[in-house]
């Protein structure tokens, strides 16, 4: 009796250094099952010229309640309606979700990050240094970019940015809804232009007039304009700081305003300014980038006593 879990121990530790062969897939195997799960995602067989069927049932979904907006029936079907911007590291595609009956539906984001060998990540290597990862597959596949490493790095950054919308969502932060992530693709709440994009959205399954919200660097708003912006600025970087986070890369790019409402995007990169040790320093930073846009228009902003309020938010002297 005794003697049986010793015997039993030790194949386990022998086989410890050895590649898992049963548990994991080879490079070839693992882009082989990539292709087949695309090809299948925008399949023909959806009905109707869809590009898909929903895709709900599958990866990770966005915090509870959902939105009564959101479709959430599994026979929904996903039409691309076309590309809303194309980046280096991520591609913006407006969607729409319909029951096939056509009687309702919904405009999505999808934000796909590229794994591609002319992506261009300008944050990855903070990223590789910032973490110690156990040495593994992963870890050389990364090194060494090969297609199944940049795979893995495209998704760790829809994972950190799904998981921040989430959470700021959650609390009510100015932020699309998160509705989704599958591997490298995040689905969000589309952020329209408005009452125009309401009044013709329609259910077409053509772009046509369908137009996203500006971004706050294309807007010339009055001083009023300005200084209700502002405020609207002030109030989602406390929800942030409330949280211990900063943007990381925030600027007037990275804020899209719809109806008048400022809202955050643009998100994989955030930090936990208080594990983080240049911390203070990234809620700085993002301060400063979005103040200067705001002076360089004219508004009279304490800069220092914004930042220094919401490094007290974060806990950080
Ligand atoms: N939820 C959304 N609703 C509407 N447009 C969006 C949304 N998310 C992104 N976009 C559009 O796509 C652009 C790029 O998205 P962003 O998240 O900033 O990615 P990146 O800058 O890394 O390419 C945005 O500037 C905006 O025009
Ligand atoms: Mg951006």
């Amino acid at each position: 009796m005794r003697d049986e879990p010793m015997r039993r121990r030790r194949p386990r530790s022998n086989t410890k250094h050895q590649p898992a062969r049963s548990g994991r897939l080879t490079e070839s195997e693992r882009a082989r099952l990539t292709r087949l799960r695309e090809d299948d995602s925008t399949g023909s067989a959806a009905p109707g010229g869809a590009d898909r069927y929903s895709t709900w049932d599958t990866g990770e979904r966005g915090p509870r309640p959902y939105p009564d907006w959101l479709i959430t029936e599994l026979a929904a079907v996903d039409y691309d309606l076309g590309v809303l911007k194309t980046g280096k590291e991520a591609d913006v595609h407006l969607l729409r979700r319909a029951l096939p009956d056509g009687s309702r539906s919904c405009l999505l984001a999808a934000k796909r990050y590229r794994s591609d060998e002319h992506r261009q990540f300008h944050r990855d290597e903070g990223y590789l240094e910032g973490r110690r990862m156990r040495r593994s597959r992963e870890t050389r596949a990364i090194e060494h970019r090969t297609s199944f490493g940049r795979n893995l790095i495209a998704e760790q950054w829809a994972v950190a940015e799904f998981a921040a919308l989430s959470r700021l969502w959650t609390i009510g932060a100015p932020v699309p809804y998160p509705v989704q992530r599958n591997g490298t693709e995040l689905l969000l709440e589309f952020l329209d232009d408005g009452a125009h994009t309401r009044a013709i959205g329609g259910t077409g399954h053509d772009a046509g007039e369908l137009v996203a919200a500006p971004r706050l660097a294309q807007l010339r708003p009055g001083e009023n304009g300005l200084r209700d912006l502002w405020d609207q600025a002030v109030a989602a970087l406390e929800f942030l700081a409330g949280e211990g986070l900063a943007h990381g890369d925030l600027s007037a790019y990275n804020v899209l305003v719809r109806d008048g409402r400022l809202m955050l995007i643009d998100l994989p990169q955030v930090v936990d300014v208080v594990a983080n040790p240049g911390g203070t320093g990234f809620l700085d930073r993002d301060v400063r980038t979005l103040a200067g846009w705001f002076t360089a228009r004219g508004l009279d902003i304490d800069v220092s006593e914004v930042a220094g309020h919401l490094r007290k938010l974060a806990g950080l002297r």
